[in-house]
């Protein structure tokens, strides 16, 4: 039986590595830091050192602690407007992890992602490779807080709400991610790069395999790409069958 490493190096993404310059991943399952954590507010936030300080309180989290640090997170210029933050929702022992961008409208008024128009276009999407919201599969964004008028999420946005899927992703420890759309992609892969240049292609973040499609917003507007969008989500159902099989 092959390894998870061997199945890694097999599809081109192996070998597996951990980063060196951030604190390790804990699992779900280890103690919890009993450090308070920093001061989120934007002026108590303005050093370095203050934002790392907070990074790895929050990366060593449990559920609870992560819901609450959330829901009263004031580190960027979304939460004042915001009518709420937008945790994620999901099998939080999900295989399957779908990243996208920041709640809109619905979703700052529901509290919940994806529950809009594109919400419907995911869980059509998900249905298609017989995937359902909360049963096996976790739904996050990279951004916690609406973004007014539905603009992207501003770098300094993203880096401050960085944490936090950090950590979901450490605590979920799904076999795979699907980041729907450019902004999910470049933040979790830490570059700049197209959707067209991503997709069709393992990566990795944290050492999870990771894929990339389209945002099912962009797919509503661009109806003839949803025949790639289908071809990754196909490329996805194989790769997850590949590492469940590595895993028994
Ligand atoms: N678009 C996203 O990227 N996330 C949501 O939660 C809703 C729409």
């Amino acid at each position: 039986m092959a390894t998870r490493a061997q199945v890694l190096e097999e599809l081109g993404i192996g070998p597996e590595w951990v980063r060196r310059d951030r604190p390790t991943a804990t699992r779900a399952s280890e103690p919890v830091d009993p450090r308070p954590v920093a001061d989120t507010s934007p002026l108590a936030l303005e050093s370095g050192s203050d934002l790392d300080a907070r990074a790895a309180a929050v990366l060593g989290m449990d559920w609870p602690a992560l819901k609450a640090c959330v829901a009263s997170c004031t580190a960027c210029p979304l939460a004042p407007t915001r009518t709420q933050t937008v945790f994620g929702v999901g099998d939080e022992a999900a295989d399957w992890l779908f990243v996208g961008e920041g709640p809109g409208a619905e979703e700052d008024q529901r509290g919940e992602p994806f529950v809009g128009q594109a919400g419907r276009l995911l869980d059509n999407m998900l249905a298609a490779v017989g995937l359902k919201r909360g049963d096996g599969v976790y739904i996050a964004n990279v951004v916690k807080c609406r973004p007014p008028g539905n603009r992207n999420p501003e770098p300094l946005e993203t880096e401050r709400c960085r944490p936090f899927l950090q950590r979901q992703v450490d605590l979920i420890r799904p076999k795979l991610i699907v980041a729907l759309g450019k902004v999910p992609a470049t933040n979790l892969l830490g570059r700049d790069a197209t959707i067209a240049s991503l997709r069709g292609n393992l990566h990795e973040y944290r050492g999870i395999p990771l894929i990339v499609t389209y945002h099912p917003a962009y797919l509503l507007r661009n109806l003839h790409d949803k025949a790639k969008a289908w071809e990754d989500l196909c490329f996805a159902r194989d790769t997850m069958a590949k590492l469940k099989a590595a895993a028994a």
